[in-house]
């Protein structure tokens, strides 16, 4: 895409209020690879550039959260070899863009089960969670080792205890204590919620957190996803009537 195309669809959407939160299912590494007759770690490498042209394009925007599903509970399940590919891939990429989320004060904060996270990759987040939590511009969620249904249980049973201990009666229990007992606590619900690579699935996402966000999907693979899409799809965002239940 032509740079003056970019800047031109830029300059539109920042015309008009923007989501707040916008979280996006990555998908499609691994094809894009497959149809290039390369390893599914190709893609992936690949997808880390696409993810941090996303973060400067979201920031371009004015978005003021963007959360990312880097990698979920079910992806443990797929070649030993991969997983160790990736985790190192993220393990190095995590290093790498401090420097530039410092100078573009991004806050990264991790979502996730982070205890299951093999170390070398969960010091990295801790230490680039640590080292930007100041930062006033965008919160970059990296949802890592993460599961919707995962979320819960783990909020439930926050809730449970507190109703244990007597803090809490049962039918006092709101949404807002659930909201807060999620990992995105004290975030705002997303706003919008972009998937790429044409899968018409939810994936165990933020399960709680996207009653009424508005839905966005792509057959672009997430490699070839770039700031031009992204921008698309918050002009299409900004063009639909949320009526959250209501008339
Ligand atoms: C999606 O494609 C791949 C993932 C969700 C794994 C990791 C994501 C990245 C490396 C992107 C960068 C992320 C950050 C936060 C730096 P897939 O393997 O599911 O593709 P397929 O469906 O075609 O197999």
């Amino acid at each position: 895409m032509a740079v003056t195309a970019e800047s031109a669809l830029l300059e539109a959407v920042r015309a008009h209020p923007v989501p707040a939160h916008v979280a996006i299912i990555m998908d499609g590494n691994g094809r894009w690879a497959t149809q290039r007759g390369l390893p599914r770690v190709a893609g992936h490498r690949e997808g880390v550039k696409a993810a941090r042209a996303i973060v400067r394009a979201a920031d371009a925007a004015g978005l003021r959260f963007l959360t990312l599903y880097a990698f979920s509970t079910e992806n443990w399940n797929r070649p030993e070899d991969e997983v160790t590919m990736l985790m190192r891939l993220l393990e190095e990429s995590i290093y790498r863009e401090l420097p530039d989320l410092m100078e573009n004060k991004v806050r990264l904060r991790v979502i996730g089960r982070t205890a299951g996270v093999p170390l070398p990759v969960r010091r990295g987040l801790e230490h680039v969670a640590l080292e930007t939590r100041d930062n006033p511009g965008l919160t970059l969620l990296v949802a890592f080792n993460y599961g919707g249904r995962d979320e819960l249980l783990d909020a439930f049973r926050v809730l449970a205890r507190r109703v244990q201990a007597g803090e809490l009666a049962p039918d006092a229990v709101s949404e807002a204590d659930i909201s807060r007992a999620l990992y995105t606590e004290g975030l705002p619900d997303p706003d919008l919620l972009i998937r790429t690579s044409g899968e018409m699935r939810v994936s165990n996402f933020l399960l709680w957190q996207i009653a009424y966000t508005e839905l966005w999907m792509t057959p672009t693979l997430w490699p070839d996803f770039g700031p031009s899409d992204l921008y698309r799809a918050i002009a299409d965002y900004q063009r639909r009537d949320r009526r959250f239940g209501g008339v």
